[in-house]
């Protein structure tokens, strides 16, 4: 299957330039895009749930996901310079694996991005719930959480989703520039964390340093199985990437925009990591006979009721704060939380509406999902279908899962891509590679090796739900993407398009 159909890369590139998204991202717009997509719930929400899994060694899951993020990274730009056109990961299967994989890989993407924009919705609901409680004008306790999240209906997280995909119908420009505000106020609420926490850290916050270990395959606990879930908050630089065709000078930009993103965020996670543990402790909750609880299980929720604890807390930065006698300063970073998350779900839902504009225009999806709209040259359709989608995940589901969920497309597509730089190095070296993987032969495979341990490294239940989403999209691919693929067509036709990855 592997070598089956591959849609050449000088025809990708042809596409691109007859296509009709404007060109209007510079480097600091799109770095900024960058940072807006990355940091966000992970590191203002998760990091409790990281330290449930993992005590202080969530400082380790930090490092790890971030080494395997920059290897990542460094694959993802040679393919997004040599190939600067929307879709990422999945225009660059298509060039290298073929349309199958492509599709599995396009669909996988929908995790990462569609699930990642809910997740995120729903960390913006717990801080703005937890200030709407404090200012005495709290939502009824049905309307706060989703079914699957011992509530009703997620509302907070369904409108924002629905008034974010207005924004982006609306059109980029306007979005990236919302987008730079809340870039800023974000990196100054982390700057405030690390101001006060940082130098507050005490030594015996760090022991026991490894309560739960290592962890083990499946079992999602542990340095690894926190490095899974933590992964979450570095999700997103590749974003950048599916903004190559609105970008100008991309064989440029593009690599700035994703390894600079990246690395700005790394070194505030470290600072943030290291003042939440050594400031309030992040020791895990453990049942009376010893055995570790479940983040988002209703164990830990009843085991966390009245305490104190980092873990138990939804609002994890703003909760150190106030636990080190700094109350306003807390409210005021869960302020900046609750209005900088959303540029999170507005580069997550502009990613894959992205992503699915160039399935349509492939033919693998239906033609009315490529269709821009007159005015605002936005690919409105598709962006709406998608809005709706994603709120109503985030009206129904916890935070924890839809993270560790995406995680399994983030990492699914991450391998790909590296692969894909290996292959593309074979079988087509002469092509011109603006930028270039350094020591491609040891950092692409690294990269593969780390994306692997993570992903085998997510819970049972995750793994299960990455397989299910799978199996349905080939079943989807067989039923209708195969016959419309525009590519498959003009094979029929006689067009000289197709020929196997084997021989190119
Ligand atoms: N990295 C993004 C976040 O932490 C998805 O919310």
């Amino acid at each position: 299957m592997i070598f089956w159909r591959v849609k050449p890369l000088d025809q990708i590139l042809e596409n691109a330039e007859k296509k009709s998204l404007k060109r209007q991202l510079g480097p600091v717009q799109l770095t900024l895009l960058g940072i807006g997509a990355i940091i966000g719930t992970g590191i203002f929400v998760l990091t409790a749930e990281a330290a449930q899994k993992a005590g202080p060694g969530m400082m380790v899951a930090f490092v790890i996901a971030a080494i395997v993020c920059a290897l990542a990274a460094l694959a993802y730009a040679e393919l997004a310079s040599m190939v600067p056109v929307s879709g990422s990961a999945y225009t660059y299967t298509y060039a290298v694996l073929g349309e199958a994989l492509a599709w599995i890989v396009g669909w996988a993407l929908i995790l990462e991005y569609a699930v990642a924009a809910g997740a995120v919705a729903v960390g913006w609901s717990g801080y703005v719930n937890g200030l709407l409680i404090s200012a005495d004008m709290a939502l009824p306790e049905f309307l706060r959480t989703g079914p699957f999240d011992g509530g009703g209906f997620n509302l907070l997280a369904f409108v924002v989703s629905l008034v974010i995909t207005g924004l982006l119908v609306v059109g980029t420009s306007k979005s990236a520039w919302v987008n730079a505000v809340l870039v800023t106020i974000k990196i100054v609420a982390l700057c405030a964390f690390v101001y006060v926490a940082v130098p507050a850290a005490q030594s015996p916050n760090f022991e026991p340093f490894l309560p739960t270990g290592w962890g083990s395959p499946m079992g999602g606990v542990g340095v690894l199985g926190a490095a899974a879930s933590i992964f979450f908050a570095y999700v997103g630089f590749d974003a950048v990437s599916t903004a190559a065709e609105e970008t100008k000078n991309p064989n440029r930009n593009i690599p700035i925009g994703l390894i600079g993103s990246l690395g700005v965020c790394t070194i505030f996670y470290l600072l943030v990591g290291y003042g939440a543990v050594g400031a309030d402790g992040a020791q895990p909750v453990f049942d009376s006979a010893g055995k570790l609880l479940e983040p988002g299980s209703d164990a830990l929720s009843k085991a966390c009721e009245g305490s104190n604890a980092l873990v138990c807390s939804k609002e994890p930065l703003a909760h150190v704060l106030r636990m080190l006698g700094f109350e306003k300063l807390g409210n005021l970073i869960g302020m900046a939380a609750s209005l900088a998350l959303p540029s999170v779900i507005l580069m997550m839902i502009y990613g894959q509406t992205r992503i699915f504009f160039v399935m349509s225009r492939d033919g693998l999806l239906p033609a009315s999902f490529s269709k821009v709209h007159p005015k605002f040259h936005t690919p409105h359709i598709i962006t709406i279908v998608t809005g709706i989608a994603v709120s109503l995940f985030a009206a129904m589901f916890p935070v924890g899962i839809l993270a560790d969920v995406s995680n399994s497309g983030t990492l699914f597509a991450f391998v790909m891509v590296a692969v894909g730089v290996l292959i593309l190095r074979k079988t087509q070296p002469d092509r011109p590679r603006p930028f270039r993987t350094p020591m491609a032969w040891v950092i692409c495979p690294l990269a593969i090796l780390g994306c692997i341990l993570l992903f085998v490294n997510l819970s049972m239940k995750t793994l299960i739900v990455f397989a299910v989403w799978a199996v349905i999209g080939l079943v989807f691919y067989y039923v209708y993407g195969k016959h419309h693929s525009h590519l498959a067509r003009s094979d029929q036709s006689g067009g000289a398009v197709a020929q196997p990855a084997s021989t190119r």
